[in-house]
């Protein structure tokens, strides 16, 4: 686990852009898994300003959508898959062929979660997964208790994620109380994981996922079994951890 801690919220969208422009400039056909929710949203903007200029080509990336409420239509204005095409897919210019949406709204969910992580896997599997921090510490909707091996599924929203969700729609009472999230194996087996995490409401679960014990009960904290992730922070959720003492069990 490396850490990236800069001064405020459009440092860290410009240093987590970098760090996923790295990767595609290396493999324009990056598969990348794409959270939702207020953090990554400058780094998709910056990503986009960097197209405008013609410094990124997102021309052949493929997205895939991280998580999604059950039973929304893709036109519902809660819909994340609404939310992951004006933010990163319709600014970046990536191609309707090269999206995969998470079908909240189908016949038989289950079946659809595990379709969509069998196309991951088909397509190579995921090189970026781009990943916020749940104020409980969940990755996408994966809730706590998570569990390392648990499949794209479908989920209760914990009260603390459908109250944490509830400014995006104007209440709590306007979220959906169950949703479908990409699970922990596919996030686990990702090439790079890019973890952003902004202010001081973060401070406390970011410690925990980073220094506290690897556990089911922080999701976040999983991320210390595999290599490949990078923490991108601002100086406020960071606070004062120390830099170099996070006990880094997954090298
Ligand atoms: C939501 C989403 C996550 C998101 C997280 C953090 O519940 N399910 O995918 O990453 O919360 O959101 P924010 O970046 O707005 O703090």
């Amino acid at each position: 686990m490396r850490f990236v801690v800069v001064d405020d919220h459009d440092a860290l969208s410009r240093s987590a852009a970098d760090e996923l422009a790295a990767v595609v400039a290396a493999k324009l056909s990056s598969s990348v898994l794409v959270a939702t929710g207020n953090t990554p949203m400058g780094m998709y903007a910056e990503l986009a300003e960097r197209r405008r200029r013609g410094r990124f080509d997102a021309s052949q990336l493929r997205a895939w959508q991280l998580d999604e409420y059950l039973g929304l239509a893709p036109g519902d204005r809660r819909s994340l898959y609404g939310w992951m095409r004006r933010s990163f897919v319709e600014p970046l210019g990536i191609p309707d062929g090269n999206v995969a949406r998470l079908p909240g709204d189908s016949a038989d969910p289950e079946a659809a979660c595990a379709a969509f992580e069998r196309a991951i896997l088909a397509a190579g599997g995921i090189d970026v997964a781009i990943l916020g921090l749940g104020p409980n510490g969940h990755l996408g909707f994966n809730e706590p208790p998570a569990t390392t091996d648990s499949p794209t599924r479908i989920v209760d929203l914990t009260p603390e994620s459908v109250a944490s969700n509830g400014p995006y729609w104007g209440g709590a009472d306007q979220v959906p109380r169950r949703a479908l999230t990409v699970g922990m194996r596919v996030i686990l087996n990702a090439r790079l994981t890019l973890l952003v995490v902004s202010g001081a409401h973060k401070r406390d679960i970011l410690a925990r996922a980073v220094a506290g014990p690897i556990s089911p009960d922080v999701p976040a904290s999983l991320l210390r079994t595999v290599p490949n992730v990078v923490v991108v922070a601002d100086r406020a959720a960071w606070g004062d951890l120390p830099m170099g003492s996070a006990p880094v069990d997954g090298r």
